[in-house]
């Protein structure tokens, strides 16, 4: 292999792999490590070189995944036309230069003299979505996905209320197909108390109700109602099912009205630019106090004549624009930067500001993520900074004002250049920074600083959930040294504990209540609370699912890991190496002899004779008769297991109406298809019927 390619293919695999943990970090735990834009970044590049080298085109390439959604376990359909996407305009001049465009375009064919007539609306910052209804009933909701295909999120879309089952027949006459274009938005007030619950729960927090937005769209596993029924979808165009003669961009909204969606109330014609452009100031101005985050003006044509005449260049109509607010920012002064040391001994640098309003909240805080970051952005103590926040709740550090560094040296001030700690700041061990790596770490396994995180990450709600063993007992806890290892937490005994400080024996006595009560528990939440890295709850809810039993997870190889559906490669290697760390092994085993246990597999803890679908593996897909919730609990009391996507390990696919690249694929694999009278017979003990 000519040594270009080799090179080619190795950093092919890279990215895959880097791929597939940021959609595990992005799809499944809500959390992403990088922008968007990073993201695309590493995608375009991994799309080069296999356009480049047809051959690396491997069969775990996400690029091999259609949508933009890999291993999400959704079917995929194609739109009833392009879902286009949006050119931007960042000033008053760009926005300009659009019009010019489209005088341009039209030429002689339009009087220039004439004002031109456009709708503005707000941009919605939320999720795509198109909506397929036929003869006014509900048939299909989508994903924006990558533009021509999305993913079938209709049974997540039926406990939203804004989107209608029917459409209102006393509203415009009802097509035959309708395609409704729209935004899957969740409401500020929602976002506030979901994100109050996430941190009550111990679990980040979303950055923005967009991410919220989406993650509850695509849920696959434990579907929150709750969550789905706090989103909003705001239509705001008609791909097709238009009423004849519709002329114009705003009787579209109103049919839209009239079919019993909600339609954005801010929605104005404009009379020419400069009415959009005072619509934008005027949104801009009232943003805050709007139910719903937007992030800037659409502005469209009126005219659905002009609007065909004018067409679509790539992704993006000629007709229409987003017209995006500028960041809010504010400068502040950098008091000082305070070393946080995380569960993983990661130290992570905090800029300490003084309090400022930007875009409705005060910051005093932000992160400055690593060492990389403080000399690319050159930060030092005492700067005058730029902190800005785009939508995202989670304020950043943009730049800092050299002028004022300027000015306050020459007053005689000092800036010195600000280096992380070579001693961690909690056990004083050195600290080290790997090769290739941005993180500076602290060593020390036993730093108090990594064991606490470590304690108040076993004792939150998603792991053993002890009640009442909170920050300060934690503290209290590793820091009169009885507690040196989490195990030891189950160790402790009450007089131990009642002669902490502020601590009285019915306190005690409490504590070692919860501590007991703790101790039964599951296989995920038993994993959760190791605190291996990249396991949240839904990799652990994988991993229990899979394995059954401790034993087998312990015993199984990287690449067993690895071919598991929704288990990247960092995991993999992430939970293999801390299983097969001597350490932990022995802190597992302990935990094990102080109590801790989990019931063991179904068939093994009922001890009931074998149920009809015991150790058989089933896959939903296409429109069923009741939410898929219901099937699934039918499986699962019989024995069976839902798993997310067909493989050769898939023994039945129950298939709705309209079944789309899940059954071509069983059908490939020679997967038997059921329908929902032959799951049922199934469930009843007879014989597996054959479709
Ligand atoms: S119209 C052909 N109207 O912004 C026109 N899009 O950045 C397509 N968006 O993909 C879209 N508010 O998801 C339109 N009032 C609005 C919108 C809107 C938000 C989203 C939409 C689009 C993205 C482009």
């Amino acid at each position: 292999m000519a040594a270009k390619q080799k090179q080619a293919q190795k950093r092919a695999r890279q990215l895959a792999g880097e791929l597939h943990r940021h959609d595990a970090l992005y799809y499944q735990l809500d959390s992403p490590e990088i922008s968007d834009a990073e993201y695309d970044g590493l995608r375009r590049e991994l799309n080069r070189l296999e356009s480049e080298f047809p051959g690396l085109l491997g069969d775990d390439s996400p690029n091999q995944r259609v949508g933009s959604a890999p291993a999400s376990g959704f079917d995929t359909f194609p739109h009833r036309s392009p879902m286009l996407s949006l050119d931007n305009a960042m000033d008053v001049d760009e926005l300009r230069a659009f019009e010019q465009r489209v005088y341009r375009f039209l030429g002689q064919t339009f009087d220039s003299q004439r004002k031109i007539q456009y709708i503005g609306e707000p941009k919605l910052d939320g999720s795509g979505v198109e909506l397929i209804y036929q003869n006014g009933k509900l048939q299909r909701g989508l994903t924006r996905g990558d533009g021509q295909t999305g993913e079938d999120v209709t049974a997540n879309l039926n406990p939203v209320r804004s989107v209608p089952e029917r459409l209102r027949s006393s509203g415009a006459p009802i097509p035959p197909v309708a395609s409704i274009r729209g935004e899957i938005v969740l409401p500020r007030a929602q976002f506030a108390e979901l994100n109050r619950a996430r941190i009550a729960r111990d679990q980040d927090p979303f950055a923005n109700p967009r991410n919220a937005a989406a993650g509850a769209l695509r849920q696959i596993h434990d579907i929150d109602f709750n969550r789905l029924r706090s989103l909003e979808f705001r239509a705001y165009a008609l791909a097709e099912g238009a009423p004849s003669g519709t002329a114009t961009q705003w009787s579209v909204l109103e049919t839209l009205a009239s079919w019993g969606f909600i339609v954005s109330p801010e929605s104005r014609p404009c009379q020419g630019l400069d009415e959009a452009i005072a619509l934008h100031r005027t949104l801009l101005e009232g943003r805050n106090a709007m139910p719903v985050e937007i992030d800037g003006t659409v502005i469209k044509i009126d005219s659905i004549d002009l609007q065909n005449r004018l067409g679509a260049v790539a992704r993006a109509p000629r007709w229409a624009i987003a017209f995006k607010f500028p960041p809010e920012q504010a400068s502040t002064l950098l008091e000082g930067i305070e070393v946080q040391v995380g569960r993983t001994g990661a130290l992570t640098p905090v800029a300490k500001l003084a309090p400022v309003q930007v875009g409705g909240v005060t910051v005093s805080n932000t992160s400055l993520h690593n060492q990389d970051e403080i000399e690319r952005k050159d930060v030092r103590v005492g700067d005058t900074v730029i902190i800005q926040r785009a939508g995202d709740v989670i304020p950043q550090l943009v730049r800092v004002v050299l002028d004022e560094r300027i000015k306050g040296a020459q007053a005689g001030r000092k800036f010195p250049r600000y280096k992380l700690p070579a001693k961690c700041p909690v056990c004083r061990a050195a600290t080290l920074r790997l090769v290739g790596e941005s993180v500076t770490r602290c060593p020390n396994l036993d730093c108090p600083a990594q064991l606490k995180n470590n304690l108040k990450h076993l004792a939150h709600r998603g792991a053993l959930d002890v009640d009442g063993l909170g920050e300060k007992l934690v503290d209290q806890l590793v820091e009169s040294e009885m507690v040196k290892r989490l195990s030891d937490l189950f160790a402790l005994e009450v007089d131990q504990v009642e002669s902490l400080e502020r601590m009285g024996k019915k306190s005690a006595d409490n504590l070692i209540a919860a501590l007991e009560r703790s101790k039964s528990t599951t296989l995920a939440r038993f994993l959760i609370a190791l605190g291996i890295r990249h396991v949240g709850e839904t990799i652990a809810e994988i991993l229990s699912q899979h394995f059954e039993e401790l034993e087998p997870l312990m015993a199984a190889s990287i690449d067993e890991i690895e071919a598991i559906e929704g288990v990247g490669p960092t995991i993999a290697e992430s939970v293999f190496r801390f299983l097969a760390d001597t350490a932990n092994r022995q802190e597992i085993e302990r935990l094990q002899s102080l109590g801790v246990q989990w019931p063991a597999s179904r068939a093994v803890e009922t001890g009931e004779e074998e149920q009809p679908l015991t150790g058989l593996h089933f896959v939903l897909t296409g429109s069923l008769s009741a939410p898929r919730d219901h099937f699934k609990e039918r499986i699962e009391r019989a024995g069976g297991k839902i798993v997310g996507s067909v493989s050769k390990k898939t023994d039945y696919l129950v298939a709705g109406e309209k079944a789309g690249s899940k059954l071509e694929k069983a059908q490939k694999l020679n997967i038997s298809v059921l329908d929902e009278t032959g799951l049922e017979k199934l469930i009843q003990g007879e014989p597996p019927p054959t479709a």
